[in-house]
């Protein structure tokens, strides 16, 4: 088991903790299922108001299904397509206040209202995405899309 003090107060904070421990968790770990397990069961116990938190891994030009937490989701998602596939296609995070407004949104768990996908890079490459539901409207602010982008940045040798 593996204990963590995580989030004293702000929200800088919480990422600043929530990274120290993905650093802590997966540092020397050279599996990467087993780190993108344990890195989504963080995210999922550390950041409030989610209902889905994970991995979609590049496939050739597609995106496929890795570790997460929350319902069953979508296996496959082509390169361009949804939230996740827009982030993967532009290398560029995606955060979206509004899913129904986001045109071509796949719907993997209704209880959905906003997202944040944000690319995992490694040598320019995007090599998987980090994919936060919420069932809130605007759950995501610009200081949640920098706290997972560290996250990603820390963890991109690490997840292959
Ligand atoms: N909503 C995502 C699909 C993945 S699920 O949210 C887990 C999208 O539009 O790409």
């Amino acid at each position: 088991m593996y204990a963590f003090d995580v989030g004293g107060g702000s929200k800088t904070e919480l990422y600043r903790d929530l990274t120290a421990a993905a650093d802590a968790l997966t540092a020397g770990e050279t599996d990467g299922v087993a780190n993108m397990a344990n890195l989504a069961a963080l995210l999922w116990q550390y950041l409030p108001d989610l209902n889905w938190a994970g991995f979609y891994r590049t496939v050739g030009f597609e995106l496929v299904l890795g570790p997460f937490q929350g319902k069953a989701a979508c296996i496959r998602i082509p390169w361009g397509r949804g939230v996740c596939g827009t982030a993967a296609a532009s290398g560029q995070t995606q955060r979206v206040d509004d899913v129904h407004a986001f045109p071509g949104h796949i719907a993997c768990d209704a209880d959905s209202r906003s997202e944040l996908v944000v690319p995992v890079l490694r040598d320019g490459r995007v090599v998987a995405v980090i994919d936060l539901d919420s069932p809130l409207p605007a759950r995501f602010d610009a200081e949640d899309a920098a706290g997972v982008e560290a996250l990603a940045a820390l963890v991109a040798g690490r997840i292959e």
